[in-house]
């Protein structure tokens, strides 16, 4: 399974040095997989201004040497720690069975009906918390690094469409079936099936040329005209819920339809979908690189902190 080397090379190195800082690294991958994070985390550091480029440096520990993506799978690695686990609710949503839509009232809680704690929340919380960076050390009621690391982690997560799926199924997790030639579930095929498979066909199992095929296509290629659409955001709530939208949509037409627990998917189910998993790589890259640019630049034209 980990054949990529990147982050898997440095466990246990990592291990050993930071589990006493609370940044240690536990092996398990949830949410898009540590790749789909990786790139995510990466598309968006390029795009960020030097105003958000030196904060999110300054709030890196310095062992990643200012690498975010480094640390951008963390959020998943802590969710079942004691500490954490109220996190976990927190990277994704569960619409009602079979609407297809997603309303905030309606969907956004975790399973006990507590208010707010879904990906979408989570998202405005997080941002609302660095919000206040600029107000400087003395008076901070939240950890600004933490904060940084969810937010880049849960706009991974808003945009991998099963995320935001089916209650009943939790997210296409209970939906067994076969990958090509191994078990797996709904869930897992659109987190990491679908990105390994490319990455082994395509790629020769090399992460950095993916990434240069998705950044050459937003860049000069397929996308290129939609990127200003893609970061259009005036109102960050409402943005959040249409981002939520476009995953269930995509996850109703091209995830869920005609799929059945116990067949196999294959080949045409891969092509098919591969395009909208990178898609949604992309959008979230440059979508944290915009609310991080807002953020941390200038405070007449960005978000303002609510509290
Ligand atoms: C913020 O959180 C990180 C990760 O849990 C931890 O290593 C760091 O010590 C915390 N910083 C402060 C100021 O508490
Ligand atoms: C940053 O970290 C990611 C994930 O560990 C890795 O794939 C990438 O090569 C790193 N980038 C640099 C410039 O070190
Ligand atoms: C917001 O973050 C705080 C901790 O920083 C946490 O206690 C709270 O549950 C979070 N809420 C959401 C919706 O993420
Ligand atoms: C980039 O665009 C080309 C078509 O120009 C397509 O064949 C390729 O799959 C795209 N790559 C990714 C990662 O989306
Ligand atoms: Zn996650």
């Amino acid at each position: 399974m980990d054949k990529f080397g990147g982050l898997w090379g440095w466990v246990p190195f990592w291990s050993v040095l930071l589990l006493s800082s609370g940044l240690g690294v536990m092996p398990q991958a949830q949410g898009w997989s540590k790749e789909g994070h990786i790139m995510t985390c990466q598309i968006a550091q390029a795009l960020l201004e030097p105003e958000a480029a030196e904060a999110v440096h300054n709030l890196l520990p310095h062992y990643v040497n200012g690498n975010l993506s480094a640390l951008c799978v963390w959020p998943d690695q802590i969710r079942h720690w004691y500490r954490y686990r109220w996190t976990s609710p927190l990277h994704f949503i569960d619409t009602l069975d079979d609407a297809c839509t997603f309303e905030y009232s309606r969907d956004c809680h975790d399973s006990h009906g507590l208010k707010n704690m879904c990906v979408a929340g989570a998202i405005q919380n997080f941002t609302s918390q660095l919000l206040h960076y600029r107000e400087g050390t003395g008076d901070r009621r939240y950890n600004m690094t933490e904060a940084l690391l969810f937010l880049s982690h849960f706009m991974g997560d808003i945009h991998q469409p099963l995320h935001v799926g089916f209650t009943t199924d939790e997210g296409g997790n209970t939906i067994e079936l076969r990958w090509f030639r191994h078990k797996s579930n709904l869930h897992h095929v659109w987190d990491r099936e679908i990105i390994q498979t490319a990455l082994a066909d395509y790629y020769d199992k090399d992460i950095d040329l993916l990434l240069q095929d998705i950044e050459g296509n937003y860049t000069d290629g397929i996308w290129s005209d939609d990127v200003s659409s893609w970061k259009q955001c005036n109102d960050l709530s409402s943005c959040i819920n249409r981002w939520a939208a476009e995953s269930i949509n995509i996850a109703c037409k091209w995830g869920y339809k005609g799929v059945e627990a116990g067949e196999t998917l294959a080949d045409d189910y891969f092509n098919s979908r591969m395009p909208y998993v990178m898609k949604r790589i992309a959008q979230g890259g440059v979508r944290l690189a915009m609310i991080l640019n807002q953020i941390f630049g200038d405070p007449e034209e960005g978000f303002s902190a609510a509290t």
